[in-house]
């Protein structure tokens, strides 16, 4: 594909991004500087850049900050005498081959963000956890623990500090998936889309 064919569907992708074994959805834009090793990227998804990304699956919709890193490795801080990577990376310092049962551990520990998401500046998501659609990551946050769906977690180690809606509007939206709609539904409901009570009174 040429710049002059592209449509605005097609994804768009900043400077110095590297794309490991990634997939990405429609209108998806990618800011600069940044890694995604193993992802899924839904659609309309976006990232602001200096993100590193591993090994995750993340949702529709969903607005990932600056300097957000997802699924941050560790270090075999108990299973080996050694924690410095050349006991896995073994082949970059000609030490033989790399250990495939160590990034193995790593796929088997991907993190899931579901739709809608925000996650703030500087947010950690550790390795294994699911964070439900509609929740809100603030700004720093080392998010250790899965993230209930709508709720806003902040802090280190992340905690609960409040939710969106109230449990009965919780439930409508998911049961909505407006997620799931057409771009021309997109295109035509958008007045709803910026007004809650008319969206609510209208498509919930
Ligand atoms: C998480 C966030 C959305 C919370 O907004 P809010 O619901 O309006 O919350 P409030 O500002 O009323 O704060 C509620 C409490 O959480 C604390 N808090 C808010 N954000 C926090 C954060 N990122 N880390 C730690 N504590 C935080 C507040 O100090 C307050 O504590 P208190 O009850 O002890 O006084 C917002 O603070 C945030 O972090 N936004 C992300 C901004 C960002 O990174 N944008 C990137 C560009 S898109």
């Amino acid at each position: 594909m040429t710049l002059a064919n592209a449509t605005p569907s097609d994804p768009k992708i900043g400077n110095n991004v590297e794309l490991k074994q990634t997939r990405l959805g429609q209108y998806v834009h990618l800011g600069d500087d940044a890694v995604f090793e193993e992802v899924e990227v839904g659609d309309y998804s976006y990232t602001a850049g200096h993100n590193q990304i591993h090994y995750a699956t993340i949702g529709k919709f969903v607005s990932i900050a600056t300097y957000v890193r997802i699924n941050p490795g560790n270090h075999p801080t108990y299973q080996r005498i050694a924690q410095h990577h050349f006991t896995y990376r073994s082949s970059a310092y000609g030490l033989g081959e790399d250990d495939n049962d160590f990034f193995n551990w790593r796929r088997e520990h991907a993190v899931t963000v579901g739709h809608d998401v925000w996650i703030g500046h500087n947010a950690v998501i550790m390795p294994g956890v699911t964070v439900g659609n509609g929740a809100v990551i603030g700004s720093s946050a080392v998010v250790t623990k899965d993230v209930e769906p709508f709720s806003i977690v902040a802090g280190v180690a992340a905690k609960k500090i409040g939710m969106r809606f109230e449990d009965s509007l919780i439930e409508r939206i998911e049961r909505s998936q407006w997620w799931n709609w057409s771009h021309e539904t997109l295109q035509e409901r958008m007045p709803e889309f910026r007004d809650l009570d008319s969206f609510v009174e209208k498509y919930l």
